[in-house]
């Protein structure tokens, strides 16, 4: 059998802090009517004082690590995606590196959004197509309750903080990554962005300073979400030369049920097939597929043999998705 890179192990970690509707309606002008009836968000999870993404990656990595029976050391190379490391140098990577002892590793960020785990997926698969005797950590972890305009009802309702690993090795079974396709459009960078972060430095910090929070234009993000992701799925399932009925779980990013059931209208999918956990956690960016991932593999529901689909869609634009088989 060829080799492939494989998903060994997954782990996940959100704050404890929970943010329900009814705590936004006393924050902005919103209702839970309206925020689950166009978004399908109950609740999310909201990181507290210290609990930084490079401390929510960590806890993942750790829980990845143990159920891989893996310790920090064997790790060769760590990778984060993410949009909202709490420094812009070092990289989350090399403060999750820190964090969790992974000494032996070298470690850099990837920053492509809401797609960002798969973007950092494809990179670490091609490390280990190089190199099979690797151990990788690939991380999604955003604490984007630092990035929103908690006075802004058009996103606060949206978002949330967690964060989701997997350790990637290689496989000669036929099972790990069978395809991917990746997209990006920079043209559109303006209909979702942030354009300039918040930082730990006090003295950066302008409460009168409106740039650092996330502005999106909803509707038009919506419509270019449910086509791109459509077409990328269609996309990887041609080059694999699967059929939409073979999948076993489709895990897409999740960002508001709407736009994760036009998806699965569009691609004929079973609704049973498709994972979703948006209603609990909100968008946490690019910690929902492997937050995804890690429920729905600790809850049984990722079979040795199933197909697995990822998609995902954000700022950029970009976008994409990877057909895994799973180990
Ligand atoms: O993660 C990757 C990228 N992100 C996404 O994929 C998100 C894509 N977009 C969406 O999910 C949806 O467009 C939203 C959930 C953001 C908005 O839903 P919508 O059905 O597209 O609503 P809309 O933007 O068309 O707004 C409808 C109305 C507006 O009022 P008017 O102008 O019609 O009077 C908004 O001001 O709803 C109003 N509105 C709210 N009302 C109560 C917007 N936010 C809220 C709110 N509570 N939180």
């Amino acid at each position: 059998m060829s080799l492939r890179a494989t998903i060994l192990a997954t782990g996940s970690h959100v704050p404890a802090r929970v943010l329900t509707n009814a705590d936004l309606e006393k924050m902005v002008d919103t209702s839970d009517e309206w925020i689950t009836s166009r978004t399908g968000i109950k609740t999310r999870h909201i990181a507290g004082p210290g609990e930084y993404t490079s401390i929510l990656a960590a806890h993942a990595a750790q829980k990845a690590l143990a159920a891989a029976g893996l310790g920090a050391a064997d790790i060769d190379v760590l990778v984060v995606a993410t949009i909202s490391a709490e420094m812009t140098m070092p990289s989350c990577a090399c403060l999750v590196q820190k964090e969790i002892g992974a000494v032996n590793a070298f470690a850099f960020d990837v920053n492509a959004a809401c797609s960002g785990f798969l973007y950092a997926l494809s990179v670490a698969e091609k490390q280990i197509l190089a190199d099979p005797s690797l151990k990788i950590l690939v991380i999604g972890a955003e604490t984007l309750s630092s990035r929103v305009d908690w006075q802004d009802r058009n996103t606060c309702v949206l978002f949330g903080d967690a964060a989701g690993a997997v350790i990637l090795g290689s496989s000669h079974r036929g099972d790990g990554l069978l395809a991917e396709k990746l997209f990006s459009d920079g043209s559109l960078y303006n209909l979702l962005y942030i354009d300039a972060a918040q930082s730990l430095n006090a003295d950066l910090r302008n409460e009168d300073f409106q740039g650092s929070s996330i502005k999106m234009a909803g509707r038009d993000v919506f419509k270019y979400a449910v086509k791109a992701m459509e077409s990328a799925v269609q996309v990887v399932l041609d080059k694999a030369g699967v059929a939409v009925s073979e999948v076993s779980l489709v895990v897409p990013h999740q960002a508001n049920i709407r736009i994760i059931n036009k998806l699965g209208q569009k691609l004929g999918l079973d609704p049973e097939k498709i994972y979703i956990n948006v209603s609990r956690y909100g968008n946490t960016s690019a910690a929902t597929i492997p937050l995804a991932l890690d429920e729905a593999n600790r809850a049984g529901r990722l079979q040795s043999g199933d197909l697995v689909m990822l998609c995902a869609f954000g700022g950029g634009f970009t976008w994409g998705a990877t057909l895994i088989k799973w180990q």
